[in-house]
């Protein structure tokens, strides 16, 4: 990848991002980061949309979610880390992008459907809620985004963004924004421990600071192959947490691989794998915690990291908004044209 990409991606902060936030899309931001231009949101404004009811929690997980990039290895000398709702210019391209965007097409966005689904809206979805594409194709064009690491569940907002920049472009009879393209992990997701789609408020995550009593009680916890009783059983490795993990964690793939024939084949018991699998995680876990510890140990340093970041992305997405106005929405000043 020799050309230089704007890249920009977010999180919505309601908790401590876990592993795979970071096999998903973490990993490959640490890697991106000085090759590229990389902004961070920490997504105040759409965590809101499903937390109206909790700002205050929605408040408190900000700087938890700055630590997470810190601790993780996002460098802010070469990564923007921005907060959302400091961003006025972002507010401003989404009411505009919501005069292009039918009720219908969003209630058809399969990654709306199925949160609507999960946080069980039924008919009294918030329509911040239903609007949040629209909200989160600002955040992307505002930085003119061409590269958004996401896990595979943001790809149709992806799509709406690109149609969102169709429709801009098309106004303004110009390219004014860029379309952008998605960056999935070449991991597949990664389960909760129980298997099911891991997430904040199940509780099934593991955090990217976990300690070792946390690592070690949730491997344990984790889900395998109920089919496989005895150790001499054969067992199934798809559908297998434990695997999952290691696919994701283990640098030795080839090690891996032959676990695995071993797992299918019978006489490789549950703890081995498990036992294997909690080194593995605290190797990977266990510099991600030091480094959260010392940089929560020093707030005033993590602030001044937001605050220096939101700055930056502040000038940068007024510009865009600005352009916006102007070139597809004739909304110049009153000046004389
Ligand atoms: N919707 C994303 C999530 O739930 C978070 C997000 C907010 C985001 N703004 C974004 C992702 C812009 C990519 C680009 O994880």
């Amino acid at each position: 990848m020799s050309v230089v990409h704007r890249i920009l991606t977010g999180d919505r902060p309601t908790g401590p991002l876990h592993l795979g936030h970071y096999a998903g899309s973490l990993r490959s931001r640490v890697a991106l980061q000085g090759a590229h231009h990389q902004t961070l949101l920490i997504a105040d404004l759409q965590a809101l949309t499903d937390n109206a009811g909790r700002p205050a929690h929605v408040a408190a997980n900000v700087l938890e979610v700055a630590l997470d990039y810190l601790a993780v290895g996002i460098d802010p000398d070469r990564t923007t880390i921005a907060l959302q709702s400091q961003l006025p210019a972002l507010a401003d391209l989404a009411t505009l992008y919501m005069n292009l965007v039918t009720v219908a097409r969003l209630e058809r966005n399969p990654t709306v459907k199925a949160e609507i689904e999960q946080r069980g809206f039924a008919r009294d979805i918030p329509a911040g809620f239903l609007c949040y594409p629209v909200s989160q194709a600002a955040d992307i064009t505002a930085f003119r985004a061409t590269l958004v690491p996401v896990g595979d569940d943001q790809v149709p907002m992806i799509e709406q963004t690109n149609e969102i920049v169709r429709r801009v472009n098309r106004l303004a009879n110009a390219d004014v924004l860029p379309e952008c393209e998605a960056l999935l992990s070449s991991t597949p997701r990664l389960p909760g421990v129980d298997g099911r789609k891991a997430s904040k408020s199940a509780g099934n995550a593991i955090t990217l600071g976990a300690t070792p009593e946390e690592i070690t009680a949730a491997v344990h916890s984790m889900y395998t192959d109920p089919g496989h009783v005895r150790a001499s059983d054969p067992g199934r490795v798809e559908g297998n947490v434990v695997f999952a993990y290691l696919d994701a964690f283990d640098p030795d793939t080839t090690a891996v691989t032959d676990l695995k024939a071993r797992y299918r084949h019978g006489g490789l018991g549950d703890m081995v794998l498990k036992r294997r699998l909690i080194d593995v995680l605290e190797i990977h876990i266990a510099p991600t915690r030091a480094r959260r510890a010392q940089f929560a140990g020093n707030l005033d340093y993590v602030r001044a990291v937001v605050e220096r970041g939101t700055a930056i992305a502040r000038a940068i997405s007024d510009e865009t908004a600005n352009d916006v106005r102007r070139r597809a929405f004739s909304l110049d000043s009153i000046a004389a044209a």
